[in-house]
């Protein structure tokens, strides 16, 4: 029973039939019917409405593989789908099992960073060690609650959801809202759905993780091989290291989009790949090159884009790579090309090429110091460099972003 219907005094006076009784029953029956449709058809709205949320938040989460922003949209998501004010993500510290706040979001998220749980500790802690979820609408008074979070954070938990993050049957983290808006409590509803969230969750964060192990083996596979070729010349020894260093400081000082900077990273690391193809007599040679040795230790450029011809994926690495030694003005090689017409992150890797060898002993000359040869480099933009990259350098090297480094 939800409820009566009680009708006092008949307006004409007189007492209430038997017909009357059977009116008002039959009223009464309808009046449940609508009530019992009316609150099933909002539930069922409420879940179609929850389950287009859940839909459109898993396309969101895994529509990136980047690892640190799928735990930025995995918190946003938390967020939307509880209608809370905050969210955060703890994930656990694979060496010492403590849990630490990957991401929090809101205002207060910056000094909750500063706080690790241990394993058990706080509501977080046990949801992790127990790798069960909880619902606590009156944090205050749970004997769990880890009250030095609300200190340093002068924020005020009033309730709360948390679930465990499992990947491969290992809780990883735990994905916690706190506060449902507008001062509501949160429902066993919330909680499930909450909990298919955190599986949608796992799942991204595992195929970014997965990503994220294969670009590494990709990229260390990469140096391996350049250092190969760096160990045929006793010259140029860390050269590559440091043409990577040079080359993503001028790219964060170059004005306007820089472009991929993990492409021009790896642009940089194989960009004298190719002279794994040329003879020792040519390659160790410093200086006195005939026509026919200049004309083969210029081929190296081509060499490296050959040996990246079948990976597919390397495309716009091998145009770099094949243009780091073209000019600005056109006289470059090999293929001559000038100005814009030069991948810009081939132009940054010339600035930094150059910008290396003038600062490293070579048997037939000493190294030029950091205002020399910063001065060198100044003295060829519009010719041989890009007048903006070299503007670019020029800044990294006045804020101490470019130093000589001495590895
Ligand atoms: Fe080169």
């Amino acid at each position: 029973m939800i409820g009566v219907i009680e009708l006092i005094k008949k307006s004409d006076g007189n007492p209430f039939t038997a017909g009357d009784k059977a009116m008002i029953e039959f009223l009464a029956g309808r009046l449940s019917l609508d009530m019992e449709y009316a609150d099933l058809l909002a539930g069922s709205q409420r879940e179609a409405r929850h389950r287009v949320m859940q839909m459109k938040l898993s396309t969101v989460l895994n529509s990136t593989l980047d690892q640190r922003e799928v735990r930025r949209r995995a918190m946003e998501a938390a967020t939307a789908l509880m209608d809370a004010d905050v969210g955060s993500l703890l994930l656990v510290d694979e060496k010492t099992g403590d849990l630490f706040f990957e991401v929090a979001l809101g205002e207060k998220g910056s000094r909750l960073k500063e706080i690790r749980l241990k394993m058990g500790e706080g509501i977080a802690g046990w949801v992790a060690a127990k790798d069960q979820p909880a619902l606590v609408n009156d944090v205050e008074n749970d004997r769990r609650y880890f009250r030095q979070a609300g200190v340093i954070t002068k924020f005020v938990t009033r309730n709360m959801v948390c679930v465990p993050v499992r990947s491969k049957g290992k809780v990883v983290g735990v994905l916690q809202a706190i506060n449902k808006k507008g001062g509501g409590a949160f429902t066993e509803e919330d909680l499930e759905n909450f909990m298919t969230l955190s599986h949608q969750v796992a799942v991204a964060l595992e195929n970014a993780h997965l990503y994220g192990e294969l670009k590494e083996t990709f990229v260390n596979t990469a140096a391996a091989l350049a250092a190969a070729v760096e160990k045929k010349d006793p010259y140029t020894g860390g050269h590559i290291k440091r043409v990577v260093e040079y080359s993503s400081a001028i790219a964060r000082c170059i004005e306007g989009d820089a472009g991929d900077l993990e492409q021009l990273r790896l642009a940089a690391v194989l960009h004298d790949i190719g002279k794994i193809g040329i003879r020792d007599s040519v390659l160790l040679k410093q200086a006195g090159f005939t026509p026919d040795e200049l004309e083969t230790m210029r081929s190296h450029p081509l060499v490296g884009a050959d040996i990246l011809a079948h990976i597919e994926q390397m495309g716009e690495v091998r145009r770099i790579m094949r243009s780091h030694h073209e000019k600005w003005n056109g006289s470059g090689y090999p293929d001559g090309l000038a100005g814009e017409a030069i991948p810009l992150h081939a132009r940054i890797i010339s600035v930094a090429d150059a910008f290396d060898a003038i600062t490293t002993d070579r048997p037939y000359r000493k190294a030029a110091g950091l205002d020399a040869a910063k001065e060198e480099i100044r003295r060829h933009g519009g010719t041989e460099f890009d007048p903006l990259v070299v503007a670019a350098f020029v800044e990294a090297c006045e804020t101490g972003d470019i130093l000589i480094s001495k590895e």
